[in-house]
């Protein structure tokens, strides 16, 4: 009799977003006739940029023609478009990333829920509090974290760096010295993200405790304060210590069209043993690559067009943001982020629960967002809106929640 992994019937509930999904259609069911406005997951709603839309469309003929067919992609992605990546993210940046050190794949979900293959099952990961809600189920289904303990929310073998109103949403530095460090920056879900001088603590830090960081930049393309690092490779002695972790979704609309990529440097090392080399054989072995297609659409994304068209559509969002931020603070909310990423992160008002809030904008504004304690325990009291709505949409949730 074969035997399954019990390690998936420790993980608590459902998906948080698949919870919501669920309480939204039943609301939806019991009232047909309301209009509901969903500012919860962080999904785009612009559609994709012309320049990028037309490079498709020239892939799709090609591969109608048998002399410009293509098949199985390389096994780390095309070189067209890891060279496009190297020059537009890292070269202008001053960092020195190779275009062979680049792994194309089909988003920054998939990379961040494998990466941790590559590490022994002992070894003990911290997470920031609240976090993307896959880091720590992925790592539940690979038995890498004890207990669950549902009276606090929190796994026994889990070193949680609570992120607060308290310390400014900054992590800090964990007492219990981890293997892993995932670090989202700037942040889903809080909005909030750190100076490049305070990531390069948490670099000095990885690289002298001996630990890996695992960098998920998803929306670095929000960033608009100076003093803020595009890329963990800005801060010196990263490649000996980090992964970065890049989707398309965000900076270019791609959360349909399905794009990402990973950075593991060569540097990377464990003893003698190459990281790269690991991840390069997993790739080979468990990924065929992202579609033709789909890797010509990404290298325009840093065409001349397609890098004038995104700058728009992310000015647009965060112009959505703006007006979320400022209009809730007039209304008397206490509200974070929404300068360096498309998430605002609000306190709830009169001490609600998170999950209270949800049902109370549900059913009283016909708006969905996203219960910060459904990202960990130090979410609970929060609430985060996206701004990845259309500006029809925002205003008119913002305009019923401040009428509430
Ligand atoms: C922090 C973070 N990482 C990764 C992802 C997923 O990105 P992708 O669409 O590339 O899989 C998301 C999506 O919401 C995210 O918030």
């Amino acid at each position: 009799m074969y035997k399954i992994n019990t390690n998936y019937q420790k993980l608590p509930g459902s998906y948080l977003f698949s919870t919501i999904a669920k309480k939204v259609n039943a609301y939806t069911a019991a009232h047909p006739d309301k209009q509901i406005i969903r500012l919860g997951i962080g999904d785009v709603t612009q559609p994709i940029a012309p320049a990028i839309i037309e490079a498709m469309h020239k892939a799709v003929d090609e591969m109608g023609r048998a002399e410009t067919f293509h098949g199985y992609a390389p096994d780390l992605g095309y070189e067209f478009l890891r060279s496009a990546i190297v020059e537009h993210d890292y070269k202008t940046r001053g960092c020195d990333i190779a275009a062979d050190e680049i792994f194309v794949s089909d988003g920054a979900k998939s990379d961040s829920a494998n990466i941790q293959e590559l590490f022994a099952q002992d070894n003990r990961i911290a997470v920031c509090d609240p976090v993307y809600p896959v880091y720590v189920d992925s790592n539940v289904m690979a038995g890498r974290t004890g207990t669950y303990d549902p009276a606090t929310e929190m796994w026994s073998d889990v070193i949680y760096m609570p992120c607060t109103m308290e310390n400014g949403f900054v992590p800090q530095l964990p007492k219990e010295t981890p293997d892993l460090i995932y670090l989202c920056l700037p942040n889903n879900p809080t909005g909030t993200t750190i100076t490049k001088d305070q990531l390069q603590t948490w670099v000095d830090y990885a690289n002298r405790v001996g630990a890996v960081i695992i960098y998920d930049a998803a929306y670095e393309a929000y960033i608009s304060e100076q003093d803020v690092a595009h890329s963990i490779y800005e801060c010196e002695g990263a490649k000996t210590c980090a992964i970065e972790l890049k989707s398309f979704s965000k900076n270019a609309g791609f959360t349909g069209v399905r794009l990402g990529y990973a950075v593991v440097p060569k540097e990377l090392k464990c003893g003698d043993v190459s990281l790269h080399d690991m991840w390069a054989r997993r790739h080979g072995t468990k990924f065929n690559g992202a579609p033709y297609i789909v890797q010509r659409a990404g290298e325009a994304v840093y065409s001349e067009a397609g890098r004038a068209q995104l700058k728009e559509q992310v000015a647009y969002y965060m112009e959505n943001a703006g007006a979320i931020k400022n209009g809730l603070k007039e209304a008397g909310y206490t509200v974070f982020g929404g300068v360096n990423a498309p998430y605002i992160w609000l306190k709830t008002p009169e001490n609600m629960t998170s999950w209270d809030f949800f049902d109370y904008l549900l059913e009283n504004a016909n708006v969905v967002g996203t219960p910060g304690a459904g990202f960990g325990p130090s979410g609970e009291g929060y609430f985060r809106l996206t701004a990845f709505g259309s500006r029809e949409n925002t205003l008119a949730a913002l305009a019923r929640i401040r009428k509430l």
